[in-house]
């Protein structure tokens, strides 16, 4: 096997913020990176953002903002993210930096001069939301068979990729390296796209200016998905020599690229010829796992149904979002996400089968073992059978992890869980100390201390947090859950003599009542917003009228709860005066105070001041929405200053 593993993200759109969409294979790829780490070998782990193109433009002039700055201010929702899920990349690349464009413009050089560019013209239907030509087979409607937006009829000169030429190439690549497209019914769909005939493809563009230029043409941008798929090895500073450099030479071909299904033929097509092309070698794999929907829907802004990360690690921490997202899918199929298999999962496998197990065992060894690990006797039938399902949990969760089966590793480790859970009820540690019997208490304990062990070095690629605190509990330094696999799945690591340190619950219940008010906050805006009653139409007003009010942006510079009420939060609201206005707002339910902050909201400041609760507010948020949990503000998605007057 090779001692080096280079595992991948897809580098994600920044005109849209981050959803459990992008977490899922985020974390899949974080889990991938953790484990082989353990394994011992030298791990690269690359994600990072596309930030080119024509449906970047666009999004950020709809806002006002240039794309630059509207790609500043979404990366940074990423690597937010990334930090509260315990995501530990290598690198982040992003596609608008000079080390990415320059090997952009180096990859499309190389395939030119291979003769495999030629200038032509494009003509077709253009979804700007895939970045992607139609031909009239592929839509009868001329509407986007993904986005259901008609489609735009475009026509321009165009670099061209001689796609063509590679057709058997790769076919026969494909053929012979049978798991470079994972899993099989992907590779089926991608050998029968490739069988139907590959076509030459338009690699650049005119129309627009937000992108890589072409090298000694700059009328011409370098088309999105080849500058987007050169971060794989721009990241690598590959530097068009033949051994490309030292993290190239090191680190290339990637072991896995893990994509969803919906950007598969881009990676298991287009990248792969282009990189025939240059003469580079191809990515080992190209693993597509399946889409997410939401209670049955399919995740879509429109449909307001999109769920929020941060509001879900609020609400269940990051450690059973991660466990729950690979848990609860085979990797590879497509899957709902519902609250209330989150909250069965939390209640079932994390607290009553992980955490019980923690507890019940430390306090056994406080009681008995002095809160020290014992020195075990010989070991008898039960314990055997115990260190048996041990060390296949080792070495079966490995085997799963290695074919990207995240839920089965999940599942072998259970089985020990179980079992240890198991192994307490019928050794029963009281009873043996009320017999006396302590040599063999001590074994029990000792066996039972060792098997928590084995499942926090397990557990850590996929809950890290979750995995140090039990080790801690167990008296072990954090770091030891990156023992290599090899010490681990060797019984009897633990010290006869450690200290054991008790410490707080893993994962506490989710109560009947807690349960319900989750259930309340999340519930989908799509589904619980039923058109209300227009207003009863008032008398017209002047524009004079109007201009008494004085409407302005105002930034939230911080956010409190109002303490007794858990409705109404405290402002302070930067209005372009010397000082911060303290504005009360009554949006405490629908809203966490930390996810205010920074945002621009619609402030009415001459309204006369008033006292809620004690509190007096000089100003009123503007919101709608029938109240509660299901009200909305109103803010503003561009670049203003604060303080600017609204009219
Ligand atoms: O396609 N379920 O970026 P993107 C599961 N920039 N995974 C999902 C998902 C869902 N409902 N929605 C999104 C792009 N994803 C390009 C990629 S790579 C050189 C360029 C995940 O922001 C999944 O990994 O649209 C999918 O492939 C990716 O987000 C698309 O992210
Ligand atoms: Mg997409």
């Amino acid at each position: 096997m090779n001692q080096t593993f280079y595992v991948t993200t897809p580098i994600y759109y920044v005109n849209d913020v981050p959803h459990i969409g992008h977490a899922y294979t985020t974390i899949a790829a974080d889990v991938m990176a953790r484990y082989h780490r353990s394994a011992g070998r030298e791990v690269r782990f690359l994600t990072g953002t596309d930030e080119h193109g024509l449906k970047i433009d666009k999004a950020a002039r709809a806002q006002g903002m240039r794309p630059i700055q509207l790609a500043d201010q979404v990366v940074e929702r990423f690597r937010a993210l990334w930090k509260r899920l315990d995501i530990r990349f290598d690198d982040f690349i992003r596609t608008t930096e000079e080390r990415h464009q320059r090997v952009v413009q180096r990859l499309f050089s190389r395939v030119r001069e291979r003769g495999d560019i030629y200038l032509g013209e494009y003509e077709g239907l253009y979804c700007t939301g895939c970045e992607e030509y139609f031909t009239e087979t592929q839509v009868p409607d001329g509407r986007c068979p993904l986005h259901q937006r008609p489609l735009e009829r475009m026509k321009e000169k165009s670099y061209f990729f001689r796609m063509s030429r590679y057709q058997e190439a790769l076919l026969r690549h494909i053929e012979e390296h049978p798991d470079f497209v994972q899993p099989e019914i992907r590779r089926n769909e991608i050998t029968s796209f490739i069988r139907e005939g590959l076509r030459d493809l338009s690699v650049s563009r005119t129309s627009f200016s937000w992108g890589v230029p072409v090298p000694d043409d700059p009328a011409h941008v370098i088309y999105v998905w080849i500058d987007a798929l050169a971060n794989y090895i721009s990241a690598l500073g590959w530097d068009g020599s033949d051994s490309g450099g030292e993290l190239f030479s090191r680190f290339w071909p990637a072991d896995v690229h893990l994509i969803g299904k919906d950007i598969l033929r881009f990676h298991a097509v287009y990248w792969p010829t282009f990189l025939l092309s240059a003469g580079l070698p191809l990515p080992r794999r190209v693993y597509a796992h399946g889409f997410w929907t939401i209670n049955g829907e399919k995740m879509s802004k429109s449909l307001r149904n999109v769920v929020e990360p941060h509001a879900l690690i609020d609400a269940y921490g990051a450690d059973a979002v991660r466990f729950f997202l690979l848990r609860e899918v085979p990797f590879g199929l497509d899957g709902d996400f519902s609250h209330p298999a989150l909250i069965g999962r939390v209640n079932a496998e994390l607290a009553n089968d992980l955490g019980n197990l923690l507890r019940r065992v430390v306090t056994v060894a406080e009681k008995y073992t002095r809160g020290e690990v014992p020195t075990p006797g010989a070991r008898e039938g039960l314990e055997q059978h115990l260190v048996e399902v041990g060390l296949r949990a080792v070495k079966e969760s490995a085997e799963h992890l290695e074919n990207f089966q995240f839920h089965r590793a999940l599942l072998s480790i259970w089985e020990l869980v179980r079992e240890a859970n198991r192994f307490m009820d019928e050794a029963g540690p009281w009873t043996l100390h009320k017999e006396g019997r302590l040599e063999r208490l001590n074994t029990v304990v000792y066996d039972a201390l060792e098997s928590l062990r084995v499942i926090g070095v397990l557990l850590h690629p996929f809950m890290p947090s979750t995995a140090e605190a039990m080790l801690s509990q167990l008296g072990l330094r954090p770091e030891q859950a990156e023992l290599s696999r090899e010490r681990v799945a060797r019984w009897g690591g633990l010290a006869a003599g450690t200290l054991l340190q008790k410490g707080a619950p893993l994962f506490p219940r989710i109560e009947p009542e807690r349960a319900q008010s989750l259930l309340g906050q999340f519930a989908p805006a799509a589904q619980e917003a039923k058109p209300s009653q227009p207003p009863p139409e008032k008398p017209q007003i002047a524009i004079e009228d109007f201009q008494k009010i004085d409407l302005r942006v105002g930034l939230v510079r911080s956010a409190e709860r109002i303490k007794k009420s858990d409705k109404l939060l405290r402002l302070m609201v930067d209005v372009g005066e010397a000082e911060p206005r303290q504005v009360v707002a009554g949006i405490g339910k629908a809203y966490t105070p930390e996810s205010l902050v920074g945002r621009r909201i619609l402030l009415l400041c001459n309204l006369k001041p008033a006292k809620l609760m004690g509190v007096e507010s000089r100003g009123m948020l503007l919101a709608a929405g029938p109240g509660g949990e299901r009200v909305v503000i109103a803010e503003f998605a561009g670049d203003l200053a604060a303080g600017e007057s609204v009219h």
